[in-house]
């Protein structure tokens, strides 16, 4: 017993003496100028030897509008385009969302440059990176990797800059910029690299450059007679391969043919020591488990993501709305019905959302597969029930079902029924918070959801995500939250505020969010006090080994991304 004991002892001061010896380099990342450690000039240009591309550098496209005028700027342009998703992505130092731009001092001091010029505030570079590569090819982004490890600068990945906690900006970073890996190639006969060869695979995959966005991908997809499961937005301006997949990737076809991240056949990926790996249930089968779901921005750069793709499926387009509800009581029967009728809506692999609060009601939902009687028949009792709920007391309901040969044709439509709230999402400024409804919730406890969300006193996006075939796949064959194998419902709540707003408004705002949040217990958000489980459930623990493993010196690290609770909240030093 003594013996055992001493022995843990001199085992436990090996290990001590040994990371002394081995200090991971310095403790804080080196950011931009800081004359202590930023590369010279010199070293910057022989890094832009080894890129296809010039060294970009990146600044908030409303600065065209302030003097001196960047000459390459047209405001005019910028304020034309400052709500256009698809425009805003082509800019490098653009994020759909303002604030995710600005920077906010511990002393309130905002640095921004904001687009509404009279407000007579400065513009400064807030959290936009100040410099990157334009990578055009996993030789480009191997360089930026390296240059990145040597001079241990604070890298950003940025694809789109449609992240929802701004995990594609951050000040004084070094921006890898995916967004011009544009190839798409198909293949009728895709092998796994690696896979074994006396087996046939028979995936018709499609394979997408990093920067390829939902439109791009759909089209592709349309051209070679396959459905690809994606993203709706309007504009479909989100990234096809990058945070979207990696984060697992809702659809309205989710519950036809489950998540994106349960589509995926392979992964192209540079790591923080710069190697080109080929990730599938073959090559590298940890790494490919965590980047199904272990989120953006933590395991490495993807260069490009191989799908699975399905024959073409005619599909219903189901339109509800009740606008002007006569009383609280009657907006409560409504959404209460609707909640308890999701775990049917599933089964049949309906897609879609709906949102309310206590003065309107609409749905907006998709049946793949299936015919206009078909789709009449399921929703026609819910139907009745609004109608009868209304009688004589003033709603408006209106209802219509739309058949579609294609689903590519059908998004369309259902993009512009969604309305104001999805065409504007592009240069706001705006936080959320959301958080996935087991069905078990839905099947017994619809009435008090639907209580505790019309109480929130605000509107609720409720997106119909889960069930059907998301919830066939085995909860623990990939790095997904476990959760959404349960889940059917995902509520969001939003909160936005004008340009020019103080910290102390914009905290107002915040602080909304984290009441919402507390009611809805334990609702994944900037202010998740524990990000692991909500983000990642008992996947948690594994992923981070997996990050170790292929990102030792912890290059790739974002808000509430694996391995992020070692850094301090700016991801600027190691915690002590
Ligand atoms: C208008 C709108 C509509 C949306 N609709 C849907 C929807 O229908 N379904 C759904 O599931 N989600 C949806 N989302 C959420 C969306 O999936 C996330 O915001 C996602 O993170 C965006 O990924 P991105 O690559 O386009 O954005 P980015 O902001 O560029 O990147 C997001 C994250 O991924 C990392 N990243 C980017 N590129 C790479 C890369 N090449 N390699 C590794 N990491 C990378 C970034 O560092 C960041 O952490 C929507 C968001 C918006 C704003
Ligand atoms: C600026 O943008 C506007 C709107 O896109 C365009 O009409 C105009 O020609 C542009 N001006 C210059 C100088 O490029
Ligand atoms: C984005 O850039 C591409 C490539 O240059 C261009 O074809 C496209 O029209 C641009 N989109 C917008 C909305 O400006
Ligand atoms: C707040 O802090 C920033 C950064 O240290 C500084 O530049 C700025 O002047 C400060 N603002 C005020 C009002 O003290
Ligand atoms: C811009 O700021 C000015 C000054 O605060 C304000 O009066 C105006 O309403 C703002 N414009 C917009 C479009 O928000
Ligand atoms: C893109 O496709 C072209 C043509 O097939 C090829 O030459 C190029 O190497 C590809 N680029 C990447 C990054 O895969
Ligand atoms: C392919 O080969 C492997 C290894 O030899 C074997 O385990 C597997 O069963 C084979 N598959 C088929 C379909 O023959
Ligand atoms: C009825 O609803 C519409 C749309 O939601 C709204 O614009 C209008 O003001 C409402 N009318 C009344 C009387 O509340
Ligand atoms: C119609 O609504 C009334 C109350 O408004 C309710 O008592 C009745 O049961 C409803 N009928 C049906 C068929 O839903
Ligand atoms: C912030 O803005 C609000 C509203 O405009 C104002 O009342 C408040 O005094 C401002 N706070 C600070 C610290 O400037």
């Amino acid at each position: 017993m003594l013996l055992k004991a001493l022995l843990l002892f001199l085992v436990a001061h090996i290990d001590s003496v040994l990371s002394l010896n081995n200090t991971p380099g310095p403790q804080c990342r080196c950011l931009f100028s800081d004359p202590s450690c930023w590369p010279p000039a010199d070293e910057f240009d022989s890094l832009s030897h080894q890129l296809s591309q010039p060294l970009i550098s990146p600044v908030p496209p409303e600065s065209a509008c302030y003097p001196p005028s960047n000459p390459s700027g047209n405001c005019t342009n910028v304020i034309l385009n400052s709500a256009n998703g698809n425009w805003r992505a082509n800019q490098s130092g653009s994020m759909e969302s303002f604030n995710f731009e600005t920077f906010i001092f511990a002393n309130g001091s905002i640095s921004a440059c904001y687009l509404n010029t009279s407000l007579g505030v400065p513009c400064e570079q807030g959290s936009v990176p100040p410099i990157g590569v334009d990578a055009r090819s996993a030789q480009d982004v191997q360089a930026a990797v390296a240059f990145a490890v040597k001079w241990n600068l604070k890298v950003v990945i940025k694809s789109t800059g449609h992240d929802l906690l701004g995990r594609s900006s951050g000040r004084g970073s070094f921006m890898i910029w995916t967004h011009n890996m544009k190839n798409i190639s198909f293949d009728a006969n895709f092998i796994p690299e690696g896979g074994p060869h006396n087996e046939t695979f028979n995936e018709l995959a499609l394979t997408l450059g990093a920067g390829i966005q939902w439109n791009e991908a759909y089209a592709a997809g349309e051209s070679y007679g396959r459905v690809i499961v994606g993203g709706t937005s309007f504009g479909e301006s989100v990234g096809a391969a990058s945070g979207y997949v990696l984060g697992g990737g809702h659809s309205v076809l989710s519950p036809t043919y489950g998540l994106a991240v349960d589509n995926v056949l392979q992964f192209t990926l540079v790591t923080s020591s710069a190697s080109v790996l080929t990730v599938n249930a073959y090559s590298h089968p940890d790494l490919f488990w965590a980047l199904r779901g272990g989120g953006g921005g933590t395991f490495g750069v993807v260069t490009s993501v191989t799908y699975n793709t399905h024959p073409p499926t005619p599909a219903t387009l189901i339109l509800l709305s009740v606008e002007n509800f006569s009383s609280g009581a009657i907006a409560q029967s409504v959404v209460s019905k609707f909640l308890s009728l999701h775990p049917t809506l599933a089964d049949l692999q309906w897609g879609g959302i709906a949102s309310f609060d206590s003065s309107f009601f609409s749905f907006s939902g998709v049946a793949p597969d299936t015919t206009l009687a078909e789709s009449n028949a399921a929703i026609q009792p819910f139907v009745d029930f609004v109608r009868n709920a209304t009688a004589g007391s003033g709603e408006t309901v209106q209802f219509s079902t739309v058949p579609f040969d294609s689903v590519y044709v059908l998004y369309d439509a259902y993009i512009a029924s969604l309305g104001g709230a999805a065409s504007s999402s592009a240069g706001l400024n705006g936080e959320l918070v959301s958080r996935l409804f087991p069905r078990e919730l839905l099947e017994t406890e619809y009435e008090k959801v639907a209580d505790t969300l019309l109480g929130l006193g605000d509107l609720v996006s409720y997106v119909l995500a889960g069930g059907g075939a998301v919830s066939k796949v085995d909860p623990n064959s990939l790095g997904l939250n476990p959760a959404w194998r349960k889940a059917l419902g995902h509520a969001i709540l939003a909160g936005g505020w004008a340009d020019g707003t103080n910290a102390t408004g914009i905290h107002q705002v915040e602080n909304q969010l984290k009441g919402y949040l507390a009611v809805l217990e334990e609702l994944a958000s900037l202010y998740e006090k524990n990000f692991q489980q909500t983000f990642f459930g008992d996947h948690y623990a594994r992923l981070e080994s997996i990050k170790d493993i292929y990102d030792p010196v912890d290059l790739f690290v974002v808000i509430e991304g694996v391995g992020s609770e070692r850094w301090d909240e700016l991801l600027d030093c190691r915690k002590a």
